[in-house]
């Protein structure tokens, strides 16, 4: 069998080609950014991604695994070329297309053989004939009109922080496609999963371009439901934990996505929600829940902000240490992450904020709060207990595992004041009562 090729290393395709080496396929990866290839042809991986550095370098080393920015090479030696690149929000929320329509039209430009293009990003329905239209296009005008290829779907629903295990061990493997000798190539990809009795959903293009705007909307319904709910405990002195516990427990609710907290964010949720609103629009099937969805998972990023000043009394000359920056644990990825619009909403009050991370410092310092700097009020710290120095309150943004376990006598010693705004309820109410601290959480 031919090497596969991804096209796109980010946190999709890198582990995408990395698991599928792993699975013992030869697989070349490919991407644009020189500086990033010549890192992982090293094996240095320019993500935090627990388990991946270790399974580049075991396959690295094996020879199922290499990287390249050449696009002709990688397309020459491969049968399947999956796409992985970004698709991001656009200025009015649509998805921004530029980087999939590149991938395709670069392969177009230099296959000469029958291939299967499969497309991996998360893309607005009827993408996949967009993309047969654009390669056929580009064949036509290259007098390669007869040249066979198909065009597949298969949709990725990973989580950054467990990326690995997910794509391992995933809930199901979507698989749109036209013909049913391209599914089966797919099902060889996949042979390792579909031994292991991983759900397999055969289907068209376009209904597993929309399983995965549906499911995303649909988990962001669910965060933004409960945290609609924990604001009214809030209000009522009604506990979210135990009415989440109770909902989960109907097996109709399930018991996953019922946590609530300071909004969703990420690379994922906010920009598929907006995309689902889009294709909604341009179909005449307006998507109102989601619409909805989002407008109060902004409100809920605001309320957060509006509940430390009132717990405070006012935020002027204050000083707030925040713990975690990422979007969620086990990641560096700062995209969308609400810890941005909570800060500088904080920081906009009067407050200055002492901030800490133990993965995303370095992106969040170049990307979303590059522009900030000490005389703004922002100060990066070393760690938790540098970042509650002085401080008058301490904010829990993000629940990394080593802010489930803080020395919470030794922080009480290095703050100024005693508030703990826990946005993520990590800590039990009455023990940190117990140890001095005003407490906050959502919902309790
Ligand atoms: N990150 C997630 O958790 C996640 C989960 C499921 C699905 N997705 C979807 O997967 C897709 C990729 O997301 P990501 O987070 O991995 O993106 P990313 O931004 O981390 O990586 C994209 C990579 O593609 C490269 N690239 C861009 N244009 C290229 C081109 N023409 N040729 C070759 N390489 C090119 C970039 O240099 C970059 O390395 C998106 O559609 C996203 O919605 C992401």
């Amino acid at each position: 069998m031919n090497s596969i090729s991804v096209i796109g290393t980010g946190y999709v395709g890198l582990v995408t080609g990395t698991c599928l080496s792993e699975f013992g396929l030869r697989v070349i990866c490919m991407d644009v950014d020189a500086a990033k290839i010549q890192a992982l042809s090293r094996g240095d991986i320019p993500i935090y991604e627990p388990g991946l550095a270790r399974l580049v370098a075991k396959n690295l080393e094996a020879g199922r695994l290499r990287f390249t920015t050449g696009v002709a090479e990688a397309v020459a030696e491969s049968d399947m070329i999956f796409i992985a690149v970004g698709t991001p929000p656009g200025e009015d929320g649509s998805v921004d297309m530029t980087h999939v329509l590149a991938a395709a039209a670069s392969v177009a430009e230099v296959m000469a053989g029958p291939k299967t293009i499969v497309n991996k990003s998360t893309v607005p329905v009827g993408t996949g004939r967009r993309v047969k239209d654009l390669v056929r296009g580009i064949l036509d005008r290259r007098g390669h009109a007869g040249l066979e290829f198909d065009v597949v779907s298969n949709p990725e629903f990973l989580r950054e922080g467990s990326a690995v295990r997910d794509f391992m061990h995933p809930d199901r493997v979507v698989i749109g496609s036209e013909n049913e000798a391209a599914a089966a190539r797919m099902r060889d990809i996949y042979n390792v999963l579909y031994l292991i009795d991983t759900p397999f959903i055969f289907t068209t293009l376009e209904t597993a371009e929309l399983i995965k705007y549906a499911a995303n909307a649909f988990l962001a319904a669910k965060i933004t439901f409960i945290n609609e709910i924990a604001n009214l405990c809030d209000a009522v002195g009604a506990d979210v934990h135990a009415v989440a516990k109770a909902m989960g427990l109907d097996g109709r609710i399930g018991k996953y996505f019922l946590h609530p907290g300071p909004g969703f964010g990420g690379s994922c949720l906010p920009k598929d929600t907006q995309g689902l609103v889009k294709a909604g629009q341009a179909h005449g099937a307006r998507q109102r829940v989601t619409e909805a969805v989002i407008e109060a998972n902004e409100f809920q990023k605001q309320r957060m902000v509006g509940k430390i000043e009132a717990g405070l009394g006012g935020l002027t000359d204050r000083t707030l240490a925040v713990l975690g920056l990422a979007f969620k644990p086990e990641t560096d990825d700062m995209r969308a992450a609400p810890s941005v619009p909570i800060i500088r909403g904080l920081l906009a009050r009067g407050a200055r904020v002492r901030a800490y991370d133990p993965a995303a410092m370095e992106n969040a310092w170049r990307g979303p709060f590059a522009s900030l700097s000490e005389t703004d009020g922002f100060v990066c710290c070393a760690d938790e207990y540098d970042a509650a120095k002085g401080a008058d309150a301490l904010v829990i943004l993000t629940e990394w595992n080593q802010f489930r376990h803080l020395d919470l006598p030794r922080l009480r010693g290095l703050m100024r004041g005693r508030h703990f705004f826990d946005l993520r309820n990590v800590y039990e109410p009455a023990d940190m009562a117990a140890l001095g601290f005003v407490y906050a959480g959502v919902g309790r």
